[in-house]
């Protein structure tokens, strides 16, 4: 009897273990409220104020949540110092920024509950608060990510969407991490802040390939731009991808796509390719006419790319320094 009794205490013991940890491979909008439960108010009082020293920095964060997440899942691996690291993969060198501000919210964060918040939680919540303070939509932050062991570069160099590709190879990595075609219109209005260097668009403004200059760009932009980044001038000078309203979260990056006033070749594809017609094109309308229908879509697919495989339960880690493994 008591052998018999101690082993369905053993039974149900394992079976709240497994229940607990079944729990615990789900992320959850309320993680931290036992364990920090001031995490984010911490992260959107220092998101503010980084704002405030510089606006773009909105944009920069929410970059950096999106780079992470299509990079071996969000798991902080862009934050990886390290000449093998994602930041030295061609679409973050000399282009991803925030790294300085990250630190300072993790030190915040630290301060307050130790060991307890990871990186890739804190690069999530500080993109959901970055479109909130740009004046875009909210949405509940799924926590419980742990953070990455290793940075991948060829995973960064393969996996992010380079702006001078087509539609169809921008959704194919996409949907190499689970998203889908709408989650591509919607999180490119992600464009609606923040910069972009001529490098990345300069393809666009002269005749370098016998096709050029891109027929679909407005001819007033297109002159612009041209002034702006000259042949063999300074390919790190910047210019708002969004030209109608440069740091605010609004749906004007679609309206501009129905002028030809897309800075990127990404961007204007989703309205003016052939490949549009049958897919992006209608959408891109859509959102151009009802900002409502572009906020509620841009927030579940946010929520959706922060799902990107995420390392739970005793995968992965808490980093103590978001730029290196715990030693
Ligand atoms: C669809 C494929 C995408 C391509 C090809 C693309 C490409 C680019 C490029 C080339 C830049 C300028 C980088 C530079 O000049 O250094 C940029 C900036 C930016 N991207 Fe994307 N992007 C894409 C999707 C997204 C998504 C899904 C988001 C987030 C939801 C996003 C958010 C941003 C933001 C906010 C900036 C400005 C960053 C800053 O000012 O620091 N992009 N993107
Ligand atoms: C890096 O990413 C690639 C996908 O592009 C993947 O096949 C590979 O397993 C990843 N490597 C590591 C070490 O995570
Ligand atoms: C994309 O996925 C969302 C759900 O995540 C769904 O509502 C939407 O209809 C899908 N879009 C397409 C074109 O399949
Ligand atoms: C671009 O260059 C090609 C050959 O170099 C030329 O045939 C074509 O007319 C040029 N196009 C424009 C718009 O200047
Ligand atoms: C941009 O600046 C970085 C360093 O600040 C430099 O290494 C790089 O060569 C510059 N890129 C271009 C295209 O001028």
């Amino acid at each position: 009897m008591k052998r018999s009794s101690s082993f369905k205490g053993y039974i149900l013991f394992m079976t709240i273990v497994m229940l607990f940890l079944a729990v615990r491979t789900q992320l959850s909008s309320d993680f931290y409220s036992k364990t920090c439960p001031n995490a984010l108010q911490i992260v959107r009082t220092e998101v503010l104020k980084a704002i405030k020293t510089e606006t773009r920095m909105a944009a920069s964060l929410v970059r950096l949540h999106f780079h992470d997440c299509f990079v071996n899942g969000c798991d902080a691996s862009i934050l990886l110092d390290g000449s093998d690291g994602e930041k030295f993969a061609g679409p973050n060198l000399n282009s991803a920024r925030g790294f300085e501000v990250v630190d300072t919210i993790k030190a915040a964060v630290e301060t307050a509950c130790s060991g307890v918040v990871s990186c890739a939680d804190i690069l999530a919540i500080a993109a959901r608060d970055s479109v909130v303070l740009s004046g875009g939509s909210t949405w509940k932050v799924s926590l419980g990510r742990r953070d990455g062991l290793v940075a991948n570069q060829t995973g960064a160099n393969l996996g992010l969407p380079s702006p001078l590709e087509g539609l169809d190879a921008i959704t194919a990595k996409f949907v190499a991490v689970g998203l889908n075609i709408t989650d591509v219109v919607s999180l490119s209005g992600g464009h609606t802040i923040g910069r972009a260097r001529c490098t990345t668009f300069i393809n666009r403004l002269y005749n370098f390939t016998g096709v050029s200059p891109d027929s679909t760009m407005d001819a007033s932009l297109l002159s612009k731009l041209q002034n702006l980044c000259p042949v063999n001038g300074d390919g790190n000078t910047t210019t708002a991808l969004d030209q109608s309203s440069i740091d605010l979260f609004d749906n004007h990056y679609f309206q501009n796509l129905l002028n030809g006033k897309g800075v990127l070749g990404s961007d204007q594809i989703l309205f003016s390719s052939d490949a549009a017609i049958t897919t992006t094109k209608s959408l891109v309308t859509s959102y151009s006419i009802n900002q409502g229908l572009f906020f509620n879509d841009f927030a579940n697919s946010m929520i959706k790319m922060g799902n990107i495989g995420p390392l739970t339960g005793a995968n992965g880690q808490i980093r103590t320094n978001c730029r290196v493994v715990n030693s």
